[in-house]
């Protein structure tokens, strides 16, 4: 970015949120800056950091601006498809409790929709989901558990009916499921990753990543898979180089760790 102000901006954001925004491809990140700074009329990154330094208001702003959370139960229906009849009856075949990761969670459709398809394979099982992402606000919603309108859309009538309770305009997930999956703050660009896990799922996250930020996100997955553990993408993303970091891909969107 060509604003003087950026190195100063970008100093001051990682030490007040821990987000390094080197790590989001440019074009991109200058946009949703300019989108911003436009809607709090600051012209300049300089006076934006100093802004975000006097306002914590303005702080969580960014924060909710700058992460797009939008996500669905059952994004991609054919993959989840897939998941259900391939992927973790495969799984459960190895490990009686699979230790699952949905990293850049969002509001919890996604480790929810895993939790429902593992209520539905193995209905006694023991398993645990770890779910995960940068933004505390959406956390704190993924915890609530209340969906509603195209949230739900892939979701069946019987689905619905086993799995939610009507709430209002929307419905809330039941307790039992809601029981399965722990939410955690993590920034996939910082923090020390989980191990031995059987399953991560990172879907439509990386995205906004630079190819180094990614390349770096997925070398650390790599480490925190257990040998033969799998690693579930988004719809349109696929690991270039994934020969070269250990895996091996087993359909499109799902990648094994062969090795290391
Ligand atoms: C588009 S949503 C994807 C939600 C879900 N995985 C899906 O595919 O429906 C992207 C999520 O990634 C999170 N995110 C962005 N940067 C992150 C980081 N460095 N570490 C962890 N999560 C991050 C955002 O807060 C946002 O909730």
């Amino acid at each position: 970015m060509d604003d003087p102000g950026y190195s100063y901006f970008r100093k001051r954001l990682k030490d007040l949120t821990g987000i390094d925004v080197d790590f989001y491809k440019g074009n991109q990140l200058e946009r949703r800056l300019k989108g911003i700074m436009t809607r709090v009329k600051v012209s300049s990154l300089y006076d934006y950091a100093r802004l975000l330094e006097r306002e914590p208001a303005r702080l969580q702003e960014f924060k909710d601006y700058f992460t797009i959370n939008v996500s669905e139960f059952f994004r991609n229906p054919e993959r989840f498809t897939e998941l259900k009849e391939r992927i973790l009856p495969a799984l459960l075949k190895e490990r009686r409790g699979p230790k699952i990761w949905s990293a850049g969670c969002s509001y919890g459709a996604e480790p929810y929709s895993v939790a429902i398809l593992l209520q539905e394979v193995a209905p006694f099982g023991q398993y645990d989901i770890l779910a995960t992402d940068i933004d505390e606000t959406i956390l704190g919603k993924a915890r609530e558990g209340f969906f509603q309108g195209a949230d739900l859309k892939n979701v069946s009538e019987e689905r619905l009916k086993r799995f939610f309770q009507p709430d209002g305009p929307g419905y809330r997930i039941k307790p039992e499921l809601k029981r399965r999956v722990h939410f955690q703050h993590h920034n996939l660009l910082l923090d020390p990753f989980p191990q031995e896990l059987d399953l991560i799922l990172c879907r439509n996250v990386v995205i906004y990543f630079t190819e180094e930020a990614k390349r770096l996100v997925y070398r650390n997955f790599h480490r925190s898979l257990r040998p033969g553990g799998l690693l579930f993408v988004g719809g349109t993303e696929s690991l270039f180089g994934a020969r070269e970091i250990g895996f091996e891909g087993v359909g499109p969107f799902f990648y094994r760790k062969i090795s290391g």
